[in-house]
């Protein structure tokens, strides 16, 4: 794969057009931008082509506005925060194509940024409609993808436009694809995966093409209630996906020695903000849903993680939301950050929740793609990675 590195000698003066995820979140209430690790995580490919000379235009979408021009998501606030970290002015078009994207191309001068607003505002970037990719590449001269968070998506800035331009990656998705390939390749051993979260049904690729490489898999959050159904552990009123129990069967035939699951749970008989929480063992008695891995649980899962040479992590462990049902997810996240190994964190949930005990640091690599993350686990091929010159 080309990097932004390999045609750096090119780009002075020059225009490049770059996509980046800037899909953050934002409080509901006052739009505020809760989490920029997105945008400081895409500053080292801005930074070296703002200081190789180039004219940076950059993309990005946010939210799902589904072709509606949607003031809250206007990526305006963000081009301001992306002015405070990178400590210049970033200047901001109100349109992606058109006169006034054209216009403020036109403008920029060598080594200043702009920040084009919202794809999503046009329903043709998700259609990945040509004559939209062509309209969006007549900004660029060059195009480079550092927008990892949306390489499993082919849309018009992560697929179609790279027909249009001499197309690189930025140093995220170098990074992001180094990490993952460390997992998926030649990975050291002990190899333990982690995978939690609601259901199967949303992971069972990147399970399943885990399970070939891994040497154990753990699973919590809900999706442990549907494995445990099927080898008759009775799950109360845990959430079970019944659609998806032959499935969880034909994994645990096929891999049961590598398939870890939770041995002791805590429950409460209805989700509320002030849960009654009950601690039971292997069975969830009726009446009860199961809502975090229980402390036995929580200990035998650190003890893998803590001595693996590598390990990934997608999903949190229990419904985490409430702070009563948050311990399990904590005690790996700690788990997580104690190995000595790699470790890989899945973005979104699984990345908030490492943030919010502050290790971060001690972990080799947060993704900032949740289901692009998966999809590479899972090892499908990304778009917009597969659409770059190698
Ligand atoms: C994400 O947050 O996962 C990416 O930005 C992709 O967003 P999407 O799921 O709306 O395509």
């Amino acid at each position: 794969m080309k990097t932004i590195r390999d045609i750096a000698d090119g780009i002075a003066d020059k225009r490049v057009l770059m996509r980046v995820d800037f899909n953050v979140p934002m409080d509901k209430k006052n739009g505020e931008i809760t989490n920029d690790l997105r945008i400081r995580n895409a500053l080292p490919t801005i930074q070296f082509a703002v200081d190789a000379g180039a004219k940076v235009i950059l993309m990005s979408h946010l939210g799902r506005p589904d072709g509606e021009k949607r003031p809250e998501l206007s990526l305006e606030k963000v081009a301001v925060r992306l002015g405070e970290i990178a400590e210049c002015n970033v200047k901001f078009a109100p349109d992606c194509v058109g006169d006034e994207a054209r216009d403020a191309v036109d403008k920029l001068q060598s080594g200043e940024i702009l920040m084009l607003e919202n794809l999503r505002f046009h329903s043709e970037e998700k259609d990945n409609d040509p004559e939209f990719a062509r309209e969006l590449s007549k900004l660029g001269d060059f195009y480079v993808n550092d927008a990892f968070g949306t390489a499993h998506r082919a849309h018009a800035s992560t697929e179609g436009v790279a027909q249009f331009l001499p197309s690189v990656a930025g140093f995220l998705i170098e990074k992001e694809v180094e990490y993952l390939e460390k997992a998926l390749a030649a990975p050291e051993r002990p190899f333990v995966a982690i995978m939690g979260g609601a259901k199967v049904s949303d992971k069972i690729e990147a399970i399943r093409n885990i399970l070939k490489k891994a040497d154990a898999l753990l699973i919590g959050g809900a999706m442990a209630y549907t494995f445990l159904k099927y080898q008759g552990i009775s799950t109360g009123n845990s959430m079970v996906e019944e659609d998806k129990l032959s499935l969880a069967g034909e994994l645990l035939d096929e891999y049961g020695e590598k398939i870890v699951l939770p041995t002791d749970h805590l429950c409460a008989a209805d989700i509320n903000d002030d849960p009654e929480v009950e601690s039971v063992g292997k069975h969830i008695p009726d009446g009860l849903i199961g809502l975090d891995i229980g402390p036995e649980t929580a200990k035998l899962y650190a003890e893998r993680i803590r001595n693996a040479k590598l390990v990934t992590w997608n999903g949190p462990m229990g419904y985490f939301e409430l702070e009563a049902f948050a311990g399990g997810t904590r005690s790996v996240a700690r788990a997580v950050a104690q190995c000595e190994g790699i470790s890989i964190i899945g973005g979104g949930e699984t990345a908030e929740s490492i943030e919010q005990l502050d290790l971060q640091d001690n972990v080799s690599h947060i993704s900032t793609g949740g289901g692009a993350c998966l999809d590479y686990l899972a090892g499908k091929t990304l778009p917009g990675i597969a659409a770059l010159q190698d």
